[in-house]
This record gives C-alpha cells, sequence and structure tokens, in this order.
C-alpha cells in the first residue's frame, strides 16, 4: 500500500487521470454513494461572499466545483485549470452543455506554477487534487499568491478516519471494494489502486492544517465531514 515517492510523478499523474476521465464522473457519485457533491457544495460555502466574485478552481478535472460554483454565486466567474487534457475535454463539454462558457474559463496549467499575477483572485477552491501534487506546498502557495488579501484557499481532500468504529468498515471498504469496483467499471487497472494509497498517506487533518500554515495562509480552520472521510480546510491571505 505504501507510495513510492515517484507514484506522484506529473507526468504519471497527468496520464493516469486522462486515461481515466471518460468515467471519472461516474466513478466518483458511484464510490461516494453520491455524498461527493455534498462535500464540494460545503467547500464552495467557506468562499468569500463577493459582488462579481472572480474565483480561481484548480485541478478542476471535469469541472464539477467550477460549475457549483457559478449555480451558487450569480454574477461570479470562474477560472478552471487543470494539467490533464482528458480531463479538460470532459469539463469543456459539460461547461458547454450547462450554458455556462460565458462564466467558465477552462484553461490548461499546473497547480505548482499557476500563470497569473500576483492577488488575482477573491478565492481559490481545490478538490481532491492536492493529495495528487508531489510539492504540495508549492501548490498551496502558488494558490495563496494568486488570491487576493482578505480572500480564501479552501482545500477539500479526503482525509484519515478517526472514528473507532467507522475506521475498520472504512478501510476495507477503500482497500478492497474500491478497487474492485474501480477497475471493473474504468477498465482500467493502476489506477483505483493508487487511490486507496494516496487516502491512506494523506497526513491527517491537523498535519495538514500546519503544512497550510508554513505556506504563509492565516486563521487556518478544518471542518471534518462525513465522519471524517474528507476534511475542508479554510486560509486566509493576511
Ligand atoms: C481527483 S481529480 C479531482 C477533479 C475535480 N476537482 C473534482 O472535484 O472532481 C484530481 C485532478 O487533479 C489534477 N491534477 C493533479 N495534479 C495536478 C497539477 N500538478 N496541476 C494541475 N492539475 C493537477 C488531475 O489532472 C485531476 O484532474
Amino acid at each position: 500500500m505504501q507510495l513510492d515517492k515517484s507514484a506522484k510523478d506529473p507526468a504519471k499523474i497527468q496520464t493516469m487521470f486522462s486515461t481515466i476521465a471518460p468515467r471519472y464522473d461516474l466513478l466518483n457519485r458511484l464510490l461516494s454513494l453520491g455524498i461527493d457533491g455534498c462535500w464540494r457544495r460545503f467547500a464552495i460555502s467557506q468562499l468569500p461572499k463577493v459582488k462579481n466574485a472572480k474565483y480561481l478552481d484548480v485541478a478542476t478535472g471535469t469541472c464539477d466545483v467550477a460549475l457549483e460554483i457559478v449555480k451558487r454565486y450569480p454574477g461570479a466567474k470562474v477560472t478552471g485549470v487543470d494539467f490533464s487534457e482528458g480531463m479538460l475535454e470532459l469539463g469543456r463539454e459539460k461547461v458547454k452543455k450547462a450554458g455556462c462558457h460565458d462564466r467558465i474559463d477552462v484553461r490548461f496549467a499546473d497547480v505548482t506554477a499557476l500563470p497569473f499575477e500576483d492577488n488575482t483572485f477573491d478565492g481559490v477552491t481545490i478538490a481532491f487534487g492536492i493529495r495528487n501534487v508531489q510539492d504540495y506546498k508549492k501548490g498551496i502557495s502558488e494558490m495563496g499568491r494568486v488570491v487576493k488579501s482578505g480572500g480564501k484557499v479552501v482545500i477539500l481532500e479526503f482525509t484519515s478516519v478517526q472514528n473507532k468504529f467507522f475506521k475498520a468498515p472504512y478501510r476495507f471498504y477503500i482497500t478492497k471494494a474500491l478497487p474492485f469496483i474501480g477497475e471493473i467499471i474504468s477498465g482500467k487497472k493502476g489506477a483505483y489502486k493508487y487511490l486507496p494509497s494516496s487516502m491512506l498517506e494523506f497526513p491527517g487533518p491537523e498535519e495538514f492544517k500546519k503544512a497550510i500554515e508554513e505556506t504563509g495562509l492565516k486563521d487556518v480552520r478544518y471542518y471534518k465531514l462525513t465522519f471524517g472521510v474528507t476534511a475542508v480546510h479554510v486560509g486566509t491571505k493576511p
């Protein structure tokens, strides 16, 4: 189950997401038993409410977060970036189908080298992306750099379940059931082996909070959701 550093090699991650992209949304709904939408909506609710806001969603994938943001915040514009062309292609189609192409700009970019000026956005989100970034502190620093002073960086990610009744069945689910279902539906072997390892190895919420603080964000808070399966960390740019 231990992941070596090369498992998060950016080129490998890029290829993996482009490979699973066609079944990504379906598997998300299925494997999370449909709860993933609630997690994303909670994360989005942490964004600062600003008139005609400009938000950035990094590792936007198939644009679920970007689409939720424009639904929830009338007048807001979102830029969604990702480095997997396969995921972006599906994201662009969804944005077009939803009639939101005038409010969501979908672009290719790496989280660790964002192509935006300092202090550009009112809020920056990342959902289920930071775990896959080899140098995740660099990614968070970049999000902090492009957000305006007083703006928020909102990070939704899987975290370590501590609930003593839920821990064992959850571990069984993610290490046995999830790779099995993932492989059957996606038809791809490796990707759904990587997923449980990356989920189990990601730092717990306290350790992650400290890492976020080390990037210079202040007033970092976190909320555990669904028995601590996921956590939303929110930091403010001073
Ligand atoms: C699990 S998906 C999450 C997608 C979407 N945010 C969601 O909520 O469904 C992770 C995404 O992170 C992207 N990603 C991982 N590392 C990245 C990086 N360094 N730069 C840009 N995107 C990255 C992948 O391409 C993939 O689309």
